[in-house]
């Protein structure tokens, strides 16, 4: 078996993060499941959220309307004639552990795009606010379509999710709008720079691309951009967001996306070795462009490449391995494991947190373009 190293961990120290998926209804399970690592449904204030004011960014939000109404990418999430064998080769030359990484990748994917879906549909339904009404209706339209993409691609392998069934039966986490407003931000942007480094890796590598659903990437990620950049602006028409206190709270949810994501990606080592990337270097890309995009709208910005902060990284990513194989191993010992990991994770993430930040002006005209 391919066994190739992560940060500081043996291929074989990860068997237990990811649960093998052989059926639909063990797809459904990993989707409906919530953990601290997989995408979670949300829900919050609606109320609060119909009272949000655009009017001293107006120019620049109904420019952005403008453009969700061209719906330049209205065409663009169907499948061409040569998808589905491209889908078949490349899933018939597999190794059955790379298989396991990349379906891991696609039920999150799908989770996550559908989570965006029904979070921006309901709270387009619940408000009368034209100006956040028209923006959900868009977000929730182009989400739709990214889930449903996805999807087409898990039902080829009669592995599709049932996203009525998932609506009803997963949990939903409530945030109120500010932190609502923090994590899709950082999310939507991390989406955008994730989904352009493995294009661009692929541009350049085209034998590596071993899905045709990667080609789809690079309009997609025009979409995740825009969608940034709606958040973007609503937190620069509420500028208290930004500064005093609340400067904490975006501290705090940079770190704990970026946290995520570095645990959740060291997960997939085989997907990212067979793309020519190596999980770490990928998620410093990452953590680099979503960095410098959220100067539009973060005054602070984590120190990614303090040492201090990788090591960090690395021994949150050692945690959360250690507790799965402490959880796996069961009885006592596998309790007590469970907790020693846990206060390992926790005083770690505590240390990042409080970590020297960055501090950086706001800029007069908040839009950047996705050049990246
Ligand atoms: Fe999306
Ligand atoms: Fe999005």
């Amino acid at each position: 078996m391919n066994a190739p190293n992560t940060a500081t961990l043996e291929y074989d120290a990860l068997a237990n993060l990811i649960d093998a998926v052989e059926t639909a209804d063990d797809a459904m399970a990993k989707a409906t499941r919530s953990t601290m690592l997989t995408p979670r449904f949300y829900t919050t204030d609606f109320d609060a959220m119909d009272k949000m004011d655009v009017s001293s960014v107006r120019a620049e939000w109904d420019a952005m309307i403008l453009e969700y109404e061209g719906d330049n990418n209205h065409d663009h999430f169907q499948r061409d004639a040569a998808f589905a064998e491209e889908a078949r080769v490349g899933l018939a030359s597999m190794s059955p552990e790379l298989r396991q990484e990349f379906l891991d990748f696609l039920i999150s994917s799908c989770t996550s795009e559908f989570s965006g879906c029904i979070l921006y549909n309901e709270i387009q339904k619940r408000v009368t606010n034209p100006d956040i009404k028209a923006l959900m209706r868009y977000m929730a339209r182009d989400e739709s379509r990214h889930a449903g993409f996805i999807n087409s691609a898990l039902k080829d392998l009669g592995l599709g999710i049932d996203l009525g069934g998932l609506k009803k039966n997963k949990a939903y986490t409530f945030f109120k709008p500010k932190y609502i407003l923090y994590a899709t931000y950082l999310s939507e942007k991390i989406g955008y720079a994730r989904y352009i480094t493995i294009f661009r890796q692929l541009e350049k590598n085209p034998d590596k691309r071993f899905h045709p659903i990667f080609r789809w990437f690079e309009r997609w990620c025009n979409d995740e951009f825009r969608h940034g950049e709606s958040f973007a602006l609503l937190m620069r028409a509420q500028p208290h967001l930004l500064s005093g206190l609340n400067t904490l709270w975006i501290r705090f949810f940079t770190l704990a996306v970026y946290a995520t994501m570095y645990v959740r990606d060291h997960m997939r080592p085989l997907m990212h070795e067979a793309m020519g990337l190596d999980s770490s270097e990928y998620d410093y890309e990452v953590f680099r462009i979503t960095s410098e995009i959220a100067a539009q709208v973060f005054p602070v910005d984590l120190d990614i490449d303090h040492p201090v902060f990788r090591a960090g990284m690395t021994h949150l990513l050692e945690c959360a391995v250690g507790h799965a194989n402490a959880k796996a191993r069961g009885g006592l010992m596998g309790l007590l494991g469970q907790a020693r990991h846990a206060l390992g994770a926790a005083w770690t993430f505590g240390r990042l947190f409080f970590l020297p930040v960055k501090h950086r002006p706001l800029p007069d005209q908040i839009r950047v373009q996705p050049v990246w």
